[in-house]
């Protein structure tokens, strides 16, 4: 069967441990090597990936982009707009395509029944590059950072602040799958998709609603946010006064335990979901968690190739 990554359960909790161990063990391997030099075992040697994106992208690109080129392998880059995809061709008849040219398809995109799409018509591994509903990739460098600064996953409280978006459902998903808490503090309106909470606790997550912020996180090893509009949204004046009570400000972080570690997946709003003095503070492990996209992605990529 083909190793399709639309969403985290589809490798499911052993396989995502072996990737977290993996991604550690290779970042390492690597530290004193050139950025672009490959890892010495090349990996995916004669392998590559095709990345098609339908909105803008930076990490996702370039992490992608180098670790194929680390892992041995090479990549195309397809924006949707120049590909015959953005007048109109299928996604299953790209998806067909694509399969008899690469040897992996990596797909950015507004709706996540493309990617349904996509994975159910091609015959080479699709990964997710993020869709309206979820973020996988993103939530691998996660639990990446994460590990780096408490060791483990499991019995950590992550709490998350702003918009129950598709990176908040990635965060659910894991957490039912790795053993953490998710608490969820979002105004009313902008809750997650009840039926991620729900695949999540029927799975023994544990997953809380909780409309007041300073109730949220208490206790809290993570503190985590995102943009409060998301691409393909309306800057809507309303929303982002509804936000606003559930900012990430100092006063926030000094609810959360002592050492509790800021997370944001970038690209930031500074002075809307978080304020300078946490991002930029002792506490955040953004950049840490950008770079962390790399090394959990060439896992995810060993993993859809079965080397993993
Ligand atoms: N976090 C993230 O996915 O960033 P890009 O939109 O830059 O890829
Ligand atoms: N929630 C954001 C994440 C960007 C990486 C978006 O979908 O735009």
């Amino acid at each position: 069967t083909i190793r399709h990554f639309l969403d985290l359960s589809d490798a499911g909790t052993a396989a995502i441990a072996a990737m977290l161990a993996d991604a550690k063990a290779r970042k390492a391997a690597r530290a004193t090597l050139p950025k672009g030099a490959p890892d010495p075992d090349r990996p995916l040697e004669g392998r590559t990936l095709a990345m098609i994106f339908e909105k803008n992208s930076t990490r996702t690109r370039v992490s992608f982009d180098m670790a194929m080129r680390q892992l041995g392998g090479t990549t195309l880059i397809l924006d949707a707009g120049t590909t015959q995809l953005g007048r109109g061709e299928t996604v299953a008849d790209t998806a067909r395509v694509l399969s008899r040219m690469v040897d992996a398809i990596m797909i950015r995109t507004d709706d996540h029944a493309k990617i349904v799409e996509m994975a159910r018509y091609a015959t080479v591994p699709v990964i997710n590059g993020l869709t309206d509903a979820s973020h996988p990739c993103q939530i691998m460098a996660d639990m990446q950072t994460v590990i780096e600064r408490r060791g483990s996953l499991a019995g950590s409280k992550w709490a998350w602040f702003g918009d129950g978006n598709n990176v908040l459902h990635s965060i659910i998903e894991a957490g039912s799958l790795m053993g953490f808490e998710v608490v969820a503090a979002c105004p009313e309106g902008y809750d997650p998709d009840p039926d991620v909470i729900g695949t999540a606790t029927n799975r023994g997550g544990k997953v809380t609603l909780i409309r007041d912020a300073a109730e949220a996180v208490a206790g809290a090893d993570i503190v985590v946010t995102d943009t409060w509009i998301s691409m393909g949204q309306k800057h809507a004046e309303a929303k982002l006064a509804a936000m606003m009570p559930y900012q990430v400000t100092t006063g926030l972080m000094a609810g959360a335990k002592p050492n509790a570690t800021f997370l944001h997946c970038l690209p930031a709003h500074r002075g809307e979901e978080v304020v300078d003095a946490v991002i930029d503070g002792p506490q955040s492990a953004i950049w840490d968690e950008a770079e962390n996209r790399l090394h959990a992605q060439k896992s995810v990529l060993l993993w859809c190739f079965g080397e993993l």
